[in-house]
């Protein structure tokens, strides 16, 4: 990894003069700066709680190999493709899409593929800190447990898994504790935000993503000691075919998407703060290996827990904040292991949390002239009227079913709802987007050297993105959203 240096990234003078439009434009402080970032935002509860839920709720092998295909062929070449786009523009998503559009002579229409990603980007910032809640509720609940009974804990200790399971419902039968503690997480994330890329963002990542990774591994260690952990392999590799239906498809898409930050226009806005300098194919195949390399431990985490306690591997949205509880009650030092634990847990939803606020906020700097305060302020209120729909959708708005008369959206509640819309539907159809925009109407000659890439590389990404990417996401979309058409 390079050694940060102190060239931002949008003092470069060599971007054809581009950069300078507008309103100056920030910039990472470093290479690494801007990997560890990139990192931070691709890693964060979509791996720790969303992957490990998905996939025991879409039957385990069957979804994670499918997901490991989606990353490599589809995530990829996708990341790649909107890292790119930010580059070469430099500056909020949208307008970055109108800028490589104009450079091609293309028209202005492609912009809309930014302008879901923003919209989808403020989506998921609603439900995800209201998930960044419940992560501080388990933080709360460790803390008291250390000045009650020390150490060695004492709130999950000799408990049975189904009174841990009663942990949950009371927090998510508490509708104001749940609005109160996504007010406290978005504030916190409104808080790095307000105070810009380098200052910020950029800081949260370097030093909450290394302790993360520390902590992951050593959980993950201790698992495989005393867990199920030849269950959990069984379970997670063994590649099932019939298992693999529509629906399984495109959820596996929608978690690859989620999980690397892909069709929210978030790695567009990150991109655009990146020097010329930096290997965009190199960056995003770091990004990517970590994120999923982050994603399988999780699940090789979790699982053996899961097992071990008898749970339901299907339990959904809970299953971490049910399992890893119980691992931590027979650990020496429990509580103190877990309190360290669910406080990384929060650092990286946190660096992924900033990813997502940043977003819509470069655009409204943009769009409208604002300062960042301001523009990150309004972000938050509407961020968090939406939240307090997704937060007490659990208790009181528990009968709502938004959109339960589109068929693919039937049954579910506000914040089932705002998930799938954006993972299962939007994020899907920006990416698509992207591939057709970068692959086919984008100069040739802009994307192959914001790439990188040279000779057979270059050759296997724009196959990919001109032929795979288009044709197999439609395929899924097509397939997953009309499961009963096709009698998947
Ligand atoms: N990738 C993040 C996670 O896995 C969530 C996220 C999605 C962040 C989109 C930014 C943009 O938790």
């Amino acid at each position: 990894m390079a050694a940060p240096t102190q060239d931002a990234a949008h003092e470069g003078p060599d971007h054809e003069g581009q950069a300078h439009e507008g309103q100056a434009h920030e910039g990472w402080s470093s290479r690494s700066a801007f990997i560890l970032a990139a990192i931070g935002s691709a890693v964060g509860l979509g791996n720790l709680w969303r992957f490990p839920a998905e996939a025991g709720a879409n039957g385990g092998g069957a979804f994670v190999l499918f997901y490991i295909f989606c990353v490599v062929l589809i995530g990829l070449p996708v990341l790649l493709s909107e890292t790119l786009i930010g580059r070469f523009g430099q500056t909020s998503a949208p307008q970055s899409v109108l800028k490589l559009a104009a450079a091609s002579r293309a028209s202005r229409h492609w912009g809309a593929l930014a302008s879901i990603g923003v919209l989808s980007a403020f989506i998921v910032l609603s439900f995800y800190c209201v998930v960044g809640g419940w992560v501080l509720y388990y933080i709360g609940i460790f803390v008291s447990d250390l000045f009650h009974t020390g150490v060695a804990g004492g709130a999950f200790q000799g408990r049975d898994p189904a009174t841990i399971d009663a942990i949950l419902p009371g927090l998510f039968g508490n509708g104001p504790l749940m609005v109160g503690l996504d007010v406290v997480f978005i504030a916190v994330t409104l808080f790095f935000v307000a105070r810009g890329v380098s200052g910020g963002i950029e800081f949260v990542a370097k030093w909450m993503m290394p302790a993360f990774f520390v902590l992951i591994v050593a959980i993950t260690i201790y698992g495989a000691f005393t867990g199920a952990m030849g269950d959990t392999v069984n379970y997670l590799f063994t590649f099932e075919p019939e298992k693999l239906t529509g629906a399984v498809m495109l959820a596996a898409l929608g978690q690859a998407f989620f999980s690397l930050s892909l069709g929210v226009a978030g790695m567009i806005t990150y991109g655009s703060y990146v020097g010329r300098d930096v290997n965009l194919a190199g960056t995003s195949l770091i990004i990517a290996g970590a994120d999923t390399a982050v994603a399988l431990i999780a699940g090789l985490c979790i699982f053996p827990i899961v097992f071990l306690a008898g749970l339901e591997p299907s339990a959904g949205p809970g299953l971490m904040f049910q399992s890893l509880p119980i691992a931590f009650q027979d650990m020496p030092a429990g509580s103190l292991v877990g309190l360290l634990f669910f406080v990384m847990v929060a650092f990286a939803a946190l660096t992924s949390s900033v990813a997502l606020m940043e977003v819509p906020t470069a655009w409204m700097m943009e769009r409208f002239s604002l300062a960042r305060g301001p523009a990150s302020g309004i972000v938050t209120a509407g961020a968090l009227a939406l939240g307090v729909l997704a937060a007490l959708s659990f208790n009181t708005l528990s009968d709502a079913h938004p959109a339960g008369f589109i068929p693919m959206f039937e049954g579910l509640g506000w914040f089932d709802f705002l998930d799938s819309l954006t993972s299962k539907l939007l994020m899907p159809i920006a990416a698509v987007l992207t591939s057709i925009f970068v692959g086919w109407v984008a100069e040739r000659r802009i994307v192959d050297s914001e790439t990188g890439l040279g000779g057979g590389l270059l050759r296997v990404y724009l196959v990919l993105v001109r032929w795979v990417c288009p044709a197999a996401l439609m395929a899924i979309l097509i397939i997953g959203i009309f499961p009963s058409i096709l009698g998947a």
